[in-house]
């Protein structure tokens, strides 16, 4: 059957990184006998200058009839420095999400032995870190109410959660948690905001139905010390969108790179997946941006196409990519390659 992904490369290093992995994917299409059609959609600051909105509607309607999404990376520091610019290359990414209910962020972190020198961290703390952060992706503060009042000399962002926006991703932490080490941990500042109190609130009732999970809770800003003092300890973090979205930067940096690391956005019906990175746009065209959180994304992708040994030829290929020292310049700035060749040394590692 033929399998439609639409890839959205967006802006800065996007185009670059995704056309690493969509390579990867045709190759793995040509190894596995699968058939994949892809079809591009323009989204971003690159949408803007053509379109003047950043998630036209025609993006939204091939994305709607996908089996899957690719996404590169969105933003432009043309609009970064512009306070009264009226439309910006993130609402793209941020419209898609909602349009499509995309409301769990799925983003694994791991560490990979041969990346603990390029990490900050000391070897011993990076040993056996493997956890993943379901970050709710669709609610919270990015989505309330925001504005101005006092002839614009105040300004408001309201932080709103429902009980069933809480619930339906809580629970596909839950069931996450019981295929890995059965341990949830949900981050939130329950000792000052109110939408905290009812993320514990329904955490505390769900849990009821996953006896074999333990639970604990961390206010967000202990959680991040620990992400950087005993990672190791974590498996299933759960948390609301603002706060999965800092600390999983954070996290990037145990991997040794942002570049490492993926993410899959899922909802009721499709799917997204895209790096965990933004767009770099001091790295545009330069042919140094890391393509391995992209071409992960891609693997993740596979897994939720229900093709997980086509998902794990990609990784191992990565695997074997670090040992082999084929790495772009943010992880060896002493021995690096392209971009392009990067890409290309995973292709033929799975051929
Ligand atoms: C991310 C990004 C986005 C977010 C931005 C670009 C809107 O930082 O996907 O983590 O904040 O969600
Ligand atoms: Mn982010």
């Amino acid at each position: 059957m033929v399998k439609k992904i639409v890839v959205l490369p967006g802006d800065g290093i996007g185009p670059e990184v995704t056309a690493q992995a969509v390579k990867v994917l045709k190759v793995i299409g040509e190894k596995y006998q699968l058939e994949f059609k892809f079809d591009y959609g323009l989204i971003g600051a690159e949408a803007i200058d053509k379109t003047g909105t950043a998630l036209p509607e025609e993006t939204l309607d091939k994305c709607k009839s996908a089996e899957a999404i690719l996404l590169g990376a969105v933003g432009h520091p043309k609009f970064d420095n512009d306070p009264s610019a009226k439309v910006r290359p993130e609402q793209g990414l941020l419209k898609i999400r909602k349009s499509l209910g995309l409301f769990a962020n799925i983003r694994p972190v791991q560490t990979y032995p041969l990346l603990y020198k390029t990490s900050p961290l000391k070897e011993e703390l990076l040993k056996n870190v493997n956890f993943v952060v379901y970050r709710e992706l669709t609610g919270g503060i990015y989505f309330g109410n925001k504005g101005r009042r006092n002839d614009g000399n105040t300004a408001f962002d309201d932080c709103i959660y429902s009980r069933d926006e809480i619930t339906r991703i809580a629970k596909l932490a839950f069931e996450a948690s019981m295929k890995r080490r059965k341990k949830l941990t949900l981050v939130d500042k329950a000792n000052v905001l109110e939408t905290s109190r009812l993320w514990r609130e329904e955490i505390k009732r769900i849990s009821i139905d996953y006896p074999e999970v333990s639970v604990d809770y961390l206010f967000v800003d202990a959680a991040a010390m620990k992400i950087v003092q005993s990672p190791a300890s974590l498996d299933v973090v759960l948390t609301e969108n603002m706060f999965g979205d800092i600390l999983t930067d954070e996290a990037s940096v145990l991997t040794g790179s942002i570049g490492m690391l993926p993410s899959a956005s899922v909802g009721t019906r499709i799917a997204l997946f895209e790096p965990i990175h933004g767009s770099y746009p001091q790295a545009t065209g330069k042919n140094i941006a890391n393509p391995f959180g992209t071409i992960l994304s891609a693997a993740m992708l596979l897994d939720y196409l229900d093709l997980p040994i086509a998902a794990n030829a990609i990784r191992q290929a990565i695997d074997k990519s670090l040992i082999e020292g084929k790495v772009t310049s943010d992880i060896n700035p002493n021995n690096f390659v392209g971009t392009e060749e990067a890409g290309n040394w995973i292709c033929s590692v799975i051929k």
